[in-house]
């Protein structure tokens, strides 16, 4: 199904373009936020990131642990080393920041009685309605996709910078998009670092699924200040732009680099697409392993877990984003393609499947060793020669 200009609007509800009084400063390290229109509150009210640094301490106190970068939580929304890193990362945590307060999986989740397996705490109760206010307050600030966008467009999001990798999920879009995602390297420069003027994108990368080539044309990219209009990317970078991505292919997004000169700090950025469409069931004719043999030698017993847990084995809620059922046939050439098309052949640092499950990385998965280092360490010595063989 085809999804071209007005056929599809996807909005972030909830949010008018004057909610939040202005151009205030909700971004990370916002010195007197309050000065220029408090975000959330009334003029003079708190800002955000205010609001969220009366509750951080108590976050830390009782999260940390288990949501630190590394933590045994296989979401480390917590990751950083000051409170400006950490807001940086929860902010960008999915599910978090949503226009529907009181659904944030950060109310919601820690009263299941499963959460951590029954070994998790809740937020307590006295920190519980500050943490809704400052969610409130967030919510607030969500800006509004432009009805005037040209298609159909993600969520905007805030990007985490500093070289961390970004992962956008389409699912936004339609449920046929589900588990397709884009991601990229973000990184504020200009002006000094309190004030950046620039977010510079690298290494825009689309991550199609098996079977279901992924169609785009004119990505637009758009920066959303709190309080204000979205702004887009003012040289309409990738105007010309009309790829299909496969999995296994090329799959770089065009020149995979985008500076968006019309950045400030703690704005979010929005993508939307003149044209996004599926195609059903006919694959390309992806990219068969160069090296089968390493890859059933090495790979396929480091990757028995991945299977087992959610890739393909008896829980198999991810088999859909990589497939690995047949990883221990006799010619693993279907999971050897799956894996592949999640490397980057010639660079492991890169490499999706190494990034994702790295336990100090702050990337959604939900699987990360259970923030063991020594037990990451040891899978990727056994996948790196792999991937430097399939170059
Ligand atoms: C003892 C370790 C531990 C502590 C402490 C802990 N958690 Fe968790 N948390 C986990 C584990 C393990 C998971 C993943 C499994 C699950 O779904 O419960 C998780 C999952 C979550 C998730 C879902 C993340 C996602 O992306 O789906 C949220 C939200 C969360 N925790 C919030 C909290 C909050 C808030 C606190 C502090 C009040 C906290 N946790 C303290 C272990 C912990």
């Amino acid at each position: 199904m085809a999804l071209s200009l007005g056929v599809m609007v996807t909005v972030a509800v909830g949010i008018s373009a004057c909610s939040g009084g202005g151009a205030g400063d909700s971004g990370a390290g916002a010195s007197g936020g309050g000065g220029v229109g408090g975000m959330g509150g009334g003029p003079s009210g708190p800002s955000a990131y205010e609001l969220f640094l009366e509750v951080e301490p108590d976050l830390v106190t009782n999260c940390n642990i288990c949501h630190k970068k590394g933590g045994s939580a296989p979401a480390p929304f917590l990751a950083g080393e000051t409170p400006e890193e950490r807001y940086q990362t929860i902010t960008f945590w999915p599910g978090i920041v949503v226009s529907a307060p009181e659904q944030s999986i950060l109310m919601t989740h820690p009263e299941s009685p499963n959460h951590g397996d029954g070994e998790a705490p809740k937020i307590p109760d006295a920190v519980k309605p500050k943490v809704l206010a400052w969610l409130t307050a967030e919510s607030d600030n969500l800006p509004s996709t432009d009805p005037a966008d040209i298609g159909p467009s993600v969520r905007p999001f805030r990007p985490l910078p500093g070289g961390a990798l970004n992962t956008v999920y389409l699912d936004d879009l339609g449920p046929e998009f589900e588990y397709m995602s884009i991601s990229f390297f973000a990184e504020a420069l200009g002006g000094s670092s309190d004030a950046p003027t620039m977010l510079r994108l690298t290494n825009i990368t689309v991550h199609p699924v098996v079977d279901r080539p992924l169609h785009i044309v004119h990505p637009l990219f758009t920066v959303y200040v709190p309080g204000q209009k979205g702004d887009p990317d003012p040289v309409d970078s990738f105007s010309n732009l009309d790829q299909t991505f496969t999995l296994g292919g090329e799959n770089t997004l065009g020149t995979g680099e985008l500076v968006l000169t019309n950045w400030q700090k703690g704005a979010y950025v929005g993508i939307a697409f003149e044209l996004i469409e599926v195609y059903g069931g006919n694959a390309g004719p992806g990219t068969g392993c160069k090296d089968l043999a390493m890859f059933k030698a090495n790979v396929a017993p480091a990757m028995q877990t991945c299977m087992m847990k959610c890739h393909g084995g008896t829980n198999p809620q991810a088999k859909g984003t990589m497939d690995l059922s047949e990883l221990n046939a006799m010619m693993p050439d279907a999971a050897c393609q799956e894996v592949r098309a999640r490397i980057k052949p010639g660079d492991p640092a890169t490499s999706q499947i190494l990034q994702v499950t790295d336990p100090v990385q702050p990337i959604v998965h939900m699987y990360k060793f259970d923030g063991d280092l020594n037990a990451y360490n040891a899978f990727k010595a056994k996948v790196e020669p792999w991937i430097m063989a399939e170059q």
